[in-house]
């Protein structure tokens, strides 16, 4: 049910669809992208971000909020912990209980680690990650039409040319049987009657390639991953964030220090290899945006292996949706599937007037969305004062036939339902919210961490933690194959490291290290980091609010 006002709005909206049903606004050409990005999208705000003081990254730019992190000091001190008392020893320590952490401890186990000799260490439960809420789609080139050589272009062009070539080479060449596992599984991907995927296209891709379940294709994933992990017997350790990674008297990792939520207790956990499968920052709220990211995604990851030495890259870019909710206020910023837009929905503004070709490449879509609210001034303005755009999802079901709604996205559906909106008979509204970090620690294409000048040894990471797979914007649909791909390769090469190494006697003097070059560079010790949660007291938060001009 909407407010009077806006429901005036939404007469001209659906004043202007039996024309629109017939015509799409050209996409952009590169020079009306670039004149959008610069102006309108927040990643080009440059005081928005600082140079990083301190690490091996030293000199690069990132938003306030990634500096306050990896400026901040550790939560122990590591002349109190005692290492002498190992509490897990095992071959394999998996750090995070998501897509990429999941895939990376049953590739462990198929490479030949007994389950009881790897440990999947959890921030909150086993699942509780932004896979399980990722919905549209993972993408595939595994139709006759399609190739991963044009999936490769597609992810280039898509991350405006600043990927890792052999990153991405991987992705896309290892897309296809990630798609078998999965059937193989028992993932249920949609199809048609006579058994073919069902496949769609997502924004900036050239083929139709993104296979889904409904529009909770992530919690499909994981519901079988999580099945098939605790079939095999690998243990998991729930509500325990890692706190610091461990080194051994030679420099290798050897495990991480791990936090109890519930005992407040500290327990060491010796491992011979170590994956950071932690997630990305999206509580971070970069710039005060809303954001679709599940609770403990606070960039934890990051923060331990730059104390180690890791690199970071890409940091300077932050994905924001172009579609998360913003209206009704009790769940603004959550995420609206760009798959409803690929289903025919058209971003339309208070006026009821197209402005916007629906799939451009999602940091020019934001930049488009944002610009129509505060450059044009065509938004639509709710009860508190928030700006939004219509997604005129009703044309869904005229285009492809009545109950396509309820069928395709039967999530986003009940969830707008709750609040008394019929997304078959009404538009929703909708504003860019904060969803994915492109960028984040530098691995190799074996999912090797990189250090200044070399590989930290021990240390692979898999999925959102990492960067280099998707330059400075990651097309939809590659974060859940990110997650299983770069999660095969960190199970496989950590389960072959694993085998051959020895581990000396455990360490956190680059702990002590880090606190020195803090100190050197005059950082106050106001700050601490890994957050393990965002903070949601206090006037800072209450005052929040996006400042986009
Ligand atoms: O729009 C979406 O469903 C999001 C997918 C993704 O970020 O990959």
């Amino acid at each position: 049910m909407y407010p009077k006002e806006m429901e005036k709005s939404i007469r001209k909206v659906e004043a202007t669809r039996e024309e629109r049903l017939h015509k799409l606004p050209e996409r952009m050409s590169e020079k009306e992208r670039q004149e959008v990005l610069q102006k309108w999208h927040p990643d080009y705000k440059p005081e928005a971000k600082r140079k990083l003081k301190i690490g091996v990254s030293k000199g690069s730019i990132v938003p306030h909020e990634v500096a306050d992190l990896i400026e901040a000091y550790p939560l122990i001190k590591p002349e109190e912990i005692d290492l002498s008392q190992v509490d897990y020893d095992v071959d394999v320590l998996i750090i995070g209980g998501g897509g990429a952490g999941t895939a990376a401890a049953l590739f462990a186990y198929y490479n030949g680690i007994k389950p009881e000799n790897i440990l999947i260490a959890t921030k909150l439960r086993h699942g509780d990650a932004n896979t399980m809420m990722a919905q549209g789609g993972i993408q595939a080139a595994d139709k006759e039409n399609d190739s991963p050589i044009i999936h490769y272009l597609d992810v280039i062009g898509g991350g405006h040319f600043a990927n890792k070539p052999e990153l991405v080479a991987k992705l896309v060449m290892d897309a296809p049987s990630i798609i078998k596992w999965h059937e193989e599984l028992g993932i249920m991907y949609d199809k048609k009657e006579d058994g073919e995927m069902i496949t769609i296209h997502g924004g900036g891709t050239s083929r139709k390639r993104m296979h889904s379940a409904k529009d909770y294709t992530g919690m499909e994933i994981m519901r079988v991953l999580r099945d098939e992990a605790r079939n095999i017997g690998i243990p998991v350790l729930e509500f325990s964030p890692a706190i610091e990674l461990l080194q051994d008297d030679d420099g290798k990792v050897a495990g991480a220090l791990l936090y109890n939520l519930e005992t407040e207790q500290y327990y060491v956990a010796k491992a011979k290899a170590t994956i950071l499968a932690t997630g990305g920052f999206g509580r971070l709220h970069i710039q005060g945006f809303p954001t679709t990211n599940h609770y403990g995604a606070t960039f934890d990851g990051a923060v331990m292996a730059y104390r180690l030495g890791a690199r970071l890259r890409d940091m300077d870019s932050v994905q924001y949706h172009p579609t998360g909710v913003a209206y009704p206020e009790q769940i603004v910023g959550l995420l609206v599937t760009e798959k409803v837009r690929s289903l025919g929905a058209q971003p339309v503004n208070a006026d009821g007037e197209q402005f916007v070709h629906p799939l451009e490449a999602r940091d020019v879509e934001a930049a488009a969305l944002i610009r129509e609210c505060y450059g044009r001034k065509k938004g639509v303005v709710t009860p508190t004062g928030m700006q939004g755009i219509w997604l005129d999802s009703p044309m869904i079901d005229i285009i492809h036939g009545e109950g396509t709604i309820e069928k395709r996205l039967g999530a986003m559906f009940r969830m707008f339902n709750r609040f008394g909106i019929d997304m078959r008979e009404e538009p929703i509204l909708v504003f860019p919210t904060l969803h994915y970090q492109n960028g984040g620690i530098e691995i190799d294409a074996e999912a090797r961490v990189l250090g200044k000048n070399n590989v930290i040894q021990g240390l692979f990471a898999a999925g959102e933690v990492e960067g280099g797979v998707h330059g400075k914007n990651r097309l939809m649909g590659n974060s859940l194959l990110d997650t299983q791909v770069f999660g095969k390769i960190a199970g496989i090469n950590s389960a072959k490291y694993a085998k051959k190494a020895k581990i000396g006697k455990l360490s956190l003097k680059h702990v002590n290290r880090y606190i020195e070059e803090l100190r050197k560079a005059k950082i106050k010790e106001e700050r601490k980091a890994p957050i393990i949660f965002p903070d949601y007291r206090g006037e800072q938060v209450l005052s929040r609010a996006i400042d986009i001009l």
